[in-house]
């Protein structure tokens, strides 16, 4: 029974994660403007750090200014700040959009 239902829950998750299309070469999900983010976003350091990282609009303009503020990253111009913020609180939100799903209750151990 159990082994049924992780079978089933995994399946869930992978059909979650087909929805979308994702770049072979950074990892980043193709959505509008992800070549902006793909071309700004490399240039120091891996797309992972990019791709790992979750957050809402806020999250990610705090990133953005520590970046500029301390790791000598450039200023953008207001619209494709915009588009940058718009692409990663929509792709890499908070709490949603990981590998998988968390486990069922009925799938963790008793207490
Ligand atoms: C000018 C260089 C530079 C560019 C361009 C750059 N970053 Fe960074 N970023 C850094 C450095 C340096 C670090 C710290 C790396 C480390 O800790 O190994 C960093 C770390 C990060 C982290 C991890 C923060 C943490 O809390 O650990 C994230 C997320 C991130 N960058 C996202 C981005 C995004 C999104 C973009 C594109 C808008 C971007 N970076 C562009 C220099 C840059």
């Amino acid at each position: 029974m159990l082994r049924r239902l992780a079978f089933i829950a995994l399946g869930c998750a992978s059909l979650t994660a087909g929805a979308r299309e994702v770049d072979p070469e950074s990892g980043f999900v193709i959505d509008e403007h992800w070549e902006v983010v793909k071309a700004t976003c490399t240039a120091c350091h891996s797309s992972r750090l990019v791709i790992g990282q979750r957050g809402s609009r806020d999250t990610w303009k705090g990133i953005i200014r520590w970046m500029q503020a301390t790791q000598g990253l450039w200023q953008f111009q207001p619209e494709m700040e915009d588009q940058i913020l718009t692409y990663l609180a929509t792709n890499y939100p908070p709490g949603k959009a990981y590998r998988r799903k968390p486990l069922s209750p009925l799938l963790m151990p008793p207490d």
